[in-house]
């Protein structure tokens, strides 16, 4: 209070003593909201109502000091100016206040803990093809083959007519081609084809590399079929050869016995004779179906037994038509479908599962 308030009912100083008691209420008040402001946006209102230029509360009242009598005019506008001080100050710290108790909060809502353990992101593996791949390369490298890719665009030379299938031979007919169009180029039509086997790298490899040879081809094959449970247009297959001296039917015996083994342990396999141009004598091999254990399902065309495998020893044509001489060199070779063996391995009932590209199916394998 810096105004006496009159003693006996006259208020000399009347208006001086209405102003001071505004003054003090607008501080209260001011104060008062001051404190319960949690933000800066209030806090402006605040300032706004109580300081505004215009027509804040405090601003309304010191513009008119110029009124009052000079006596109460100094200690009225000094008293207005403390006023007026106190509200900027609290005005100051609160915003102070409301910041750091914004900054507590977010910290106790947003908080990281740089010790907890980190979410692992979600993670692929490798295709199942991909798998039995990798197997089948590990397996032969074992027994010291090397492994080559071979063009799966390639001439009817190297896919047919070096592997002992001239023109018009019989055996052509059970690998029923995709031909290339050939028009408007120098290559006669009928000459350039999707390679129905990976068997065309043999005729290549031997003129190449000098024997002794030992190689796996693996790679993808095409040839014009109806697409089911166990065809497909395009499979992969691999194929394995040995040309060295004095190889013996027993060596591509012992070999298989060994491969599948590896691949497929606990599999039951049958040898049956059978019909290959490029080998002589020709063998396949056939498997317990996996799939219904030999009862006989549609993947295995209810035979209770599927071919696994076509291999034999490498015919004599083959050898001298790469400049190898038959009498001084042998060899066997076989040919495995990777599609069929990833069905067998992982008990699948359709090959087509194999590319379908849905992730739900591909995270069961
Ligand atoms: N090339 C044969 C096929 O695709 C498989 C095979 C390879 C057979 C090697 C015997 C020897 O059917």
């Amino acid at each position: 209070m810096i105004l006496d308030k009159p003693k006996h009912g006259g208020y000399n100083l009347k208006r001086g003593y209405y102003m001071q008691d505004k003054l003090i209420d607008i501080k209260n008040e001011a104060l008062a909201q001051i404190l319960q402001a949690t933000n800066e946006k209030e806090l402006e209102a605040i300032r706004i109502e109580y300081l505004g230029k215009s027509s804040g509360r405090l601003t309304l009242i010191i513009k008119k000091l110029p009124n009052l009598p000079e006596s109460e005019r100094a200690i009225i506008g000094r008293f207005a100016n403390e006023v007026k001080q106190t509200i900027e100050e609290a005005l100051k710290s609160q915003v102070k206040i409301t910041n750091s108790e914004r900054q507590a909060n977010i910290s106790k809502t947003e908080w990281l803990d740089v010790t907890a353990p980190a979410t692992t992101p979600p993670e692929g593996h490798i295709h199942p093809m991909s798998q039995t791949l990798r197997e089948v390369i590990r397996a032969t490298n074992k027994l010291g083959y090397q492994t080559v890719m071979g063009p799966e665009v390639e001439t009817d030379l190297y896919n047919f007519e070096r592997a002992n299938m001239p023109k018009g031979a019989p055996s052509r007919d059970a690998q029923a081609s995709f031909y290339l169009d050939c028009r408007n180029s120098k290559i006669q039509p009928g000459e350039i084809l999707l390679r129905t086997q990976t068997t065309n790298m043999q005729a290549r490899v031997m003129e190449a590399t000098k024997p002794p040879l030992r190689v796996l081809v693996p790679g993808k094959c095409f040839r014009v079929d109806d697409v089911d449970a166990s065809h497909g247009f395009e499979f992969w297959q691999f194929e394995g050869f040995v040309v060295d001296r004095n190889i013996k039917m027993t060596d591509l015996f012992g070999t298989l016995d060994y491969i599948l083994k590896e691949l497929l342990p606990g599999i039951e396999i049958k040898f049956w004779s059978t019909y290959f141009s490029f080998v002589e004598p020709g063998i396949q091999v056939v498997a317990k179906c996996t799939i219904c254990i030999g009862k006989g399902c549609p993947y295995c065309k209810n035979n209770g037994w599927s071919e696994i495998l076509g291999a034999g020893m490498i015919h004599p044509n083959v050898l001298s038509f790469a400049g190898i001489n038959p009498k001084e060199w042998s060899g066997f070779a076989f040919g495995m479908g990777l599609s069929r063996l990833t069905v067998l391995k992982n008990h699948i009932d359709d090959l087509r599962v194999l590319t379908n590209p849905d992730i739900r199916i591909l995270k069961q394998f």
